[in-house]
């Protein structure tokens, strides 16, 4: 776009105020700010301004919902399951399957400055979530012989620490070659009259276009070109805040492929009515997620059966299997994916020149949410339940619900139960425990490599990657 062009189209879309300071701004200002400006989609931004705030909304009414059919948590001893497994592990072995994680998120609320990934987990270790996540990964490639490419989301804001975090741990023994950075979008904060707002007088008001930005981001940024170039064709999709995710989970993607999926989910039982999740339901002949947020216009979503158990239990443990072909069918039709929006704080430089941190809502942020790709699938996606220990402990905050001390505490519980299983001779009751996952990713595997471990007399007991005690 040239300068008269920007320009322009601020002025047509009645947005030009944002130059308030351009005398002001010395070049590399100026041209921060046109570059803002000039990757903006102005119509898309005005579409939903006009939908969530220009116009009156139509009164929120929720539509009827009916419950989800959940396949039970997978063992090995039922016969779906085991097919099901033989399944995921033959598409591993083949090499068909990658994993993307979204780690755009800062960790704000774990009071913590960086990327969410390089959150030391590990409670004696210190070892970070992307470290985890890596460890698990070379377990996987080390029984399967396959490299699984590792496709990572990361936004405007964490994009160069993360970065440099893998550069600096050199890529944790993966391979540069096999791990490939993508970046979400930015959508622009708009203020009560539909306007644009600056952040500083040079930049304006920005936030990142939320997890479901991966489905452009990953077609846009060659991702499901490298993929298919891969003889890759599922995807294995999680969220940098839960440690426990089992990365690559045969039985998860043998389901999935074995019911032709498109897009499938991994379920957790809601721990109480009021939890702040997405819950699985059907609307409209549809599976989809209603978030906690929208619990005032579902309150059908706290129904409970003549036993007096929640109907809707099915949460969304943000943990999915999806086809490369149906993450480009969806970008393809991207144009009616839906948007959300919410009314927050947001700091701003008034027309006097001052910044202003509001202490009410002043403005509004839009997202998308992956899970709302489920509308696009055309047969019924496979929703999987599991066990929250050992697979499901997002780390929202330092402690409290889903916070870093439960996680610990819920690890902590998981392995014990690895180690008394393999005979552990340690006195476990005050111990803190950690098992790095590149030396067993599941009890079975554990067990068996454990066998000649010396264990220690008393204190911590810590399993590096090659089993040796730390
Ligand atoms: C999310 C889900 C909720 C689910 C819960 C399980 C949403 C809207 N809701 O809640 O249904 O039950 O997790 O833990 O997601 N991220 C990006 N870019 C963005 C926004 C988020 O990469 O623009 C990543 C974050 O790094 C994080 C993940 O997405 O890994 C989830 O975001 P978060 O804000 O923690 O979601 P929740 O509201 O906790």
């Amino acid at each position: 776009m040239t300068e008269t062009d920007w320009r322009e189209e601020l002025e047509r879309h009645g947005q030009s105020h944002v130059l308030r300071y351009w005398d002001e701004l010395d070049e590399d200002q100026q041209r921060h700010l046109q570059a803002q400006v000039a990757s903006m989609d102005f119509d898309l931004v005005e579409r939903l301004t006009h939908q969530w705030i220009l116009s009156t909304p139509p009164p929120r009414k929720g539509a009827a919902i009916d419950a989800v059919s959940v396949i039970p948590v997978a063992t090995p001893d039922r016969a779906d399951a085991r097919e099901a497994w033989e399944m995921g592990e033959r598409a591993l072995a083949d090499g068909r399957v990658g994993l993307v994680l979204v780690a755009g998120g800062q960790g704000t609320r774990l009071g913590f400055e960086g990327p969410k990934g390089t959150f030391p987990i590990g409670p004696v270790s210190g070892r970070t979530l992307f470290e985890y996540h890596a460890d698990k990964i070379k377990n996987v490639r080390r029984r399967y012989g396959r490299a699984l490419p590792w496709y990572i989301m990361v936004g405007e804001t964490t994009e160069e620490d993360t970065k440099a975090f893998f550069r600096s741990h050199d890529f944790f023994g993966l391979g540069e070659e096999t791990i490939t950075f993508f970046k979400q979008g930015m959508i622009p904060c708009i203020d009560e009259k539909g306007k644009f707002m600056l952040d500083t007088k040079a930049t304006l008001a920005m936030n990142p276009d939320g997890h479901g930005g991966c489905i452009p981001a990953m077609f846009d940024q060659g991702i499901l070109r490298d993929a298919r170039e891969r003889g890759i064709d599922t995807l294995s999709y999680f969220q940098v805040d839960n440690w426990a995710v089992k990365v690559a989970d045969p039985f998860f993607i043998g389901y999935h492929l074995l019911r032709d999926g498109e897009i499938s989910s991994k379920v957790k039982p809601k721990r109480d009515p009021k939890e702040p999740v997405g819950v699985f339901c059907r609307g409209d002949g549809k599976v989809r997620v209603i978030e906690y947020t929208e619990l005032d216009i579902y309150p059908q979503l706290l129904d409970t059966d003549a036993e007096g158990r929640l109907i809707h239990y099915a949460a969304n443990a943000a943990i999915h299997v999806l086809s490369v072909d149906f993450i480009e069918g969806v970008y393809r039709n991207y144009a009616e994916f839906p948007w959300h929006c919410s009314h927050k704080k947001i700091p701003f430089v008034d027309e006097t020149g001052e910044r202003i941190q509001p202490d009410s809502p002043n403005g509004y942020k839009f997202e998308t949410f992956v899970f709302d790709a489920l509308v696009y699938a055309r047969h019924e996606p496979v929703m999987l339940e599991i066990e929250p220990q050992g697979e499901f402990t997002p780390t929202k905050q330092m402690t409290g619900p889903d916070s870093v001390e439960e996680a610990r505490a819920s690890m902590t519980r998981y392995w014990r139960g690895w180690l008394e299983a393999a005979g552990c001779t340690t006195p476990l009751e005050d111990a803190q425990i950690e098992i790095n996952p590149e030396f067993a990713i599941s009890k079975e595997e554990f067990v068996e490599k454990a066998q000649s471990l010396p264990w220690p007399d008393s204190g911590d007991v810590v399993i590096g990657p090659d089993g040796s005690f730390l």
